[in-house]
């Protein structure tokens, strides 16, 4: 019979004074594995008469418990002292002085959203917001979206669990569109309106052209008397600020929305430049062609009477469209996914200065 209590103190010995991880695993496999010393102890319980084994199979199982408990002990500590150096390593001293020159950039989605904001605010467009967790009737019912709809599907909605359906049974998600802000404005303001909500909105998609998160810009003006004349020079004087350019055409394609009546969708002409889209003339010119850029309509009746007015005395139009896509489009980026990686060198060319900020009269990109 072997000296258990010998062989344990030696054991646990080595373990303690185990260096690093590599060698705490070389003694591991050393007593262990398959082929180490407690395993053939362990093995030799097969073979050993039933009195034998009552007396020398606790003290191996033992050995063994032993054995495991040390290695974890020492992996753990091995471990802890790994973080600690790593901590002290990357520790930063927040007391220093500030670096002279200023190394943040403005992203992109600002710099357009600040550019919109500007834009629109000449324009007499406040700024609205909403919330990004959202509820079902927010997001579909009151824009004439009911359960049935297929738009409903179209959206693919992150939904909360059904046990964070709000007070009033509503399912939550993470807000599909912009367009939710549309109803919480009409329902907290009197009209008239006019206002544009520019944020994040979600959609479970991802490829070089979605992202799961994405941004918008909703517009919506309610008043008397408005008509599809307004939403056109509204949009044709937006993209002829937001372009810099004044060879800006649009193109009014009729469409479908529910919560607009009727719906268009508007396309810009531009032509390709060294493999560069860029926005100006009319798509049926030579050389160019049309591009899709943001859906609009006039508010249908049934959404303004969702919010508690009277359709027959206030009318409107919405428009959203894709911030990241505006910004791709002025600014030349490619891939839509680099927008949300957060790298700095992509951060660095792209980015705009933190003090240049955006004015008609300084230039609206300057
Ligand atoms: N909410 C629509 C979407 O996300 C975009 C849109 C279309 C907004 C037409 C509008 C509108 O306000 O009138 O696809």
């Amino acid at each position: 019979m072997s000296d258990y209590p010998a062989m344990q103190a030696r054991f646990v010995a080595d373990i303690g004074a185990a260096a690093d991880l590599d060698a705490l695993e070389a003694l591991r496999v050393a007593a262990l594995g398959k082929a180490g010393s407690v395993s053939a102890l362990l093995k030799t319980l097969g073979g050993m008469s039933p009195e034998e084994r009552q007396v020398q199979g606790p003290q191996i199982h033992a050995l063994r418990e032993a054995v495991t408990t040390a290695i974890a002990d020492r992996k753990a500590a091995l471990e802890g002292a790994a973080l600690e150096a790593r901590l002290a390593g990357e520790r930063l001293d927040m007391t220093l002085p500030a670096d002279a020159a200023p190394r943040g950039s403005v992203h992109p989605v600002s710099q357009v959203m600040d550019e919109l904001a500007e834009i629109f605010a000449d324009m007499g467009f406040a700024v609205a917001t909403g919330p990004e967790i959202e509820d079902d009737w927010h997001n579909f019912t009151a824009l004439n979206i009911p359960e049935t709809h297929p738009a409903r599907a179209m959206h693919d909605t992150f939904y909360f669990p059904t046990q964070m359906n709000d007070a009033a049974g509503r399912a939550m998600l993470l807000r599909t569109h912009t367009s939710p802000v549309q109803i919480r404005t009409m329902m907290s303001d009197e009209p008239p309106i006019r206002i544009i909500a520019p944020g994040r909105v979600y959609r479970s998609d991802s490829d070089a052209t979605h992202t799961p998160m994405f941004h918008q810009v909703e517009g919506l003006v309610i008043d008397r008397g408005i008509h599809m004349g307004h939403l056109k020079w509204t949009l044709e004087t937006f993209l002829k600020a937001y372009f810099e350019r004044d060879d800006i055409v649009l193109r009014l394609r009729p469409s479908y929305f529910p919560f607009t009546e009727p719906s268009a969708e508007v396309d810009v002409g531009y032509r390709q430049e060294k493999g560069r889209r860029i926005v100006g003339g009319s798509g049926d010119d030579e050389g160019h062609a049309w591009m899709e850029l943001l859906g609009s309509g006039m508010v249908n009746r049934r959404v303004i009477a969702n919010c508690g007015l009277d359709p027959d005395e206030w009318q409107g139009f919405a428009f959203g469209v894709g911030v990241d896509r505006l910004a791709m489009l002025k600014y030349g980026m490619d891939d839509l996914r680099a927008f949300f990686d957060g790298d700095l060198r992509w951060l660095s060319h792209y980015g705009f200065g933190a003090l240049s900020v955006p004015t008609l009269s300084g230039g609206i990109s300057a």
